[in-house]
């Protein structure tokens, strides 16, 4: 951390725009940590906010309902497929803990106690909290708490530019499935497989090939296991699609939402289940089959106001559709990006693209070094007037949903000369 030894004070947004104490501007490139979707300081989220603020700000989900609460579970199952029911948090590692608990506690509501175990990916990521990095655990960021994590049982992921030596792309995904159903089939212990849907975001964008999520669904079907999507980052439009998982066609039985369902403005998250997951919670009291799990928080009638305006909103303004014509313009700029010879491979769908930088290209060697990567992108970005930040080697383009075409240009001619500038410090 030393090498913060002060920070940007962030006073105003507007639009895509972050503005300092300094009057100094720029393009938020990250979209405020992958959740911004109108940009700054949008009217109609504001006047949300301002409205529901006048009504009730805050009464709990315990005992009580509100309102913004009752409308925003049933417009969340509109746009939710196969889903039933919602479970509310106010916050993405939250709604993965709730998933998790869920997932066991259904096996053990319907009488089921060898399903203890769970699956994962490698290099998955579902938040900080314990139950959240045992599932999904990326070495860098976790390694100190190993021992304390639950173990869990993980499954390779098929990365197009990092194909094993001998395998064909092709044959490296049929090695992948293959490998989850030999397990799956090996012993019955298994309660849920957990994945984000649609892509890993901070295991470096690595974008699941086609059928891959299909196919670990149809597995989980085969041989009962609860299938668990983690749509957090990756759903509500930053991939191209309102949900993933009907992209994909894999409908889970518990999908989780955070992120860009508030538009990026409050905190808030939800779990989902379908019928089957919420009707083995129910009992008489002495049945003693809640799912004991609230915060002072859940249902929070502002942030759930300010969701059902931002869900109004993608449909009034089309936004997927925008979105998927938007995108477009990333492609444009992925000659001149993959010319730079400090880059790899970049890896683009929807509103997200990964830029790996690589030390040498042929060996795809990643770069490495003692600074910090992050913080020379950050320093190198600012004088272009953009505000990046990187995974490791990875840097993130992640901007807000609703930017404009010439908008995306100029973060992506910005992001080009920030490379360039930055690659003699990496090296
Ligand atoms: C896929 C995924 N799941 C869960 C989380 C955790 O969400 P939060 O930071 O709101 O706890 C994140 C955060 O980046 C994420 O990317």
């Amino acid at each position: 951390m030393s090498e913060w030894s002060s920070f940007d004070i962030i006073s105003k947004g507007k639009g895509i725009w972050l503005i300092d104490s300094k009057n100094n501007k720029i393009i938020d490139a990250v979209g405020s940590m992958w959740c911004n979707v109108w940009g700054h300081s949008n009217p109609q989220l504001v006047k949300a906010i301002t409205t529901q603020s006048k009504k009730i700000q805050h009464s709990s989900l315990f005992n009580l309902t509100n309102d913004p609460v009752e409308k925003l579970a049933k417009n969340l199952i509109k746009i939710s497929p196969g889903m039933n029911k919602v479970f509310y948090s106010d916050n993405g590692s939250s709604a993965m803990e709730i998933a998790i608990k869920m997932a066991l506690q259904y096996w053990k509501n319907i009488g089921e106690t060898k399903k203890t175990q769970i699956a994962t990916v490698e290099n998955g990521y579902h938040g900080d909290t314990f139950g959240a990095m045992s599932v999904g655990y990326v070495p860098e960021f976790f390694g100190k708490f190993k021992k304390q994590l639950f173990s869990t049982i993980q499954f390779p992921v098929p990365n197009k530019y990092r194909i094993p030596k001998g395998f064909t792309f092709l044959d490296y995904q049929n090695y992948c499935l293959e490998k989850i159903e030999k397990r799956f089939s090996k012993n019955d212990d298994i309660a849920a497989f957990i994945m984000e849907s649609g892509a890993q975001m901070a295991g470096g964008v690595i974008i699941y090939p086609k059928d891959f999520q299909k196919r670990i669904s149809k597995l989980c079907k085969k041989y009962d296991i609860l299938f668990v999507l983690d749509e957090i980052a990756t759903g509500f439009g930053r991939l191209g699609s309102m949900t993933q998982y009907q992209e994909q066609k894999s409908i889970p039985d518990i999908v989780a939402y955070g992120k860009m369902l508030t538009g990026g403005y409050l905190t808030m998250a939800a779990t989902l289940a379908n019928k089957k997951i919420y009707d083995s919670f129910s009992g008489e009291f002495y049945d003693w089959k809640h799912l004991f799990h609230g915060h002072t928080y859940t249902g929070n009638p502002i942030a759930a106001a300010v969701a059902n305006e931002n869900i109004h909103m993608y449909e009034k303004y089309n936004l997927i559709k925008k979105i998927q014509k938007t995108s477009k313009v990333f492609e444009k700029f992925y000659k001149e990006i993959k010319e730079i010879d400090v880059v790899g491979d970049i890896r683009h769908k929807g509103m997200l693209m990964g830029i790996e930088l690589v030390s040498n290209k042929e060996k795809k060697i990643p770069i490495h070094t003692k600074k910090s990567i992050n913080k020379i992108f950050f320093e190198e970005g600012k004088k272009q007037g953009i505000y990046l930040r990187t995974l490791g080697n990875i840097v993130m383009l992640v901007p807000p949903l609703s930017i404009q075409e010439n908008e995306l240009e100029m973060l992506l001619s910005r992001t080009i000369k920030t490379i360039q500038a930055a690659k003699s410090k990496i090296i």
